[in-house]
């Protein structure tokens, strides 16, 4: 499978920064599929920067229903119109922020995939159940109702204590947990979910990703901070294996 790296800016970045990331972007041609994801008011002129490019576009967040009266709230239909292609789903800053529960996230992971978007679903542990032996329970826990039964996309595994923290978990725990969602997803999903990528997540750094991009079942990368900058972007998605 091609590797994916898909950068999350999270509440970060502005318009007059736009043109200079996306041209850099491009002039790399990178080997893995990259997928930029900006706060929503930078869609459109990402969307006009990328045209005509491989470098894909995801939102961070979308509503369950495509239309009403849901102040502050972006349709997935809306977000397909302008040029997405992912959206980013049950991140934890949205399920800490805003409360969402895995049957929320479920909801939206349907309402994207009607809206012909591709979810990149974000699963992990704290670090208070890690330490409490919880870690696998919960991830499956998030991964069985999260998930619908329609689910076709991209998982991401965010141990929410490595998010923004300069900390990783070893080499030997992202292998474990990334073994046992596979196994999660063929269990929910049968031959389906052989295919399923699943990236990790959480401090992924230029000089840890290749490390980290290396282990078995890891597909890929979710990358906050570190996406903020075109040239680390550029040098975590170097660290991929070549397919
Ligand atoms: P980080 O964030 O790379 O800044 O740790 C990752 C994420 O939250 O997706």
């Amino acid at each position: 499978m091609r590797p994916i790296i898909a950068g999350n800016w999270k509440m970060n970045g502005t318009l007059a920064a736009v043109q200079a990331y996306a041209a850099a972007l491009q002039a790399a041609d990178p080997a893995p599929l990259m997928i930029v994801c900006p706060p929503f008011p930078l869609l459109p002129a990402f969307a006009q920067a990328l045209r005509a490019s491989p470098i894909a576009l995801g939102a961070q967040e979308c509503h369950a229903r495509p239309s009403g009266a849901h102040t502050g709230d972006v349709s997935a239909d809306l977000l397909k119109e302008i040029g997405a292609g992912y959206v980013i789903l049950g991140h934890s800053e949205r399920r800490a922020d805003h409360g969402e529960t895995n049957a929320d996230i479920a909801a939206k992971v349907a309402a994207a995939l009607a809206a012909d978007l591709t979810p990149i679903v974000c699963v992990g542990e704290t670090e208070a159940q890690r330490d409490a032996g919880e870690a696998t329970d919960i991830v499956r826990t998030q991964l069985r109702h999260s998930l619908p039964e329609s689910f076709e996309g991209i998982v991401a595994y965010e141990p929410v204590w490595a998010i923004g923290t300069g900390r990783t978990p070893s080499a030997a725990d992202v292998t474990a947990m990334h073994a046992d969602i596979r196994t999660a997803l063929v269990t929910q999903f049968g031959d389906r979910g052989t295919k399923i990528p699943i990236l990790y997540g959480g401090s992924v750094k230029p000089d840890n990703a290749a490390t980290l991009l290396a282990l078995p079942d890891v597909g890929g990368a979710l990358v906050g901070g570190a996406s903020l900058k075109a040239a680390d972007f550029l040098a975590i998605a170097a660290g991929a294996p070549s397919v």
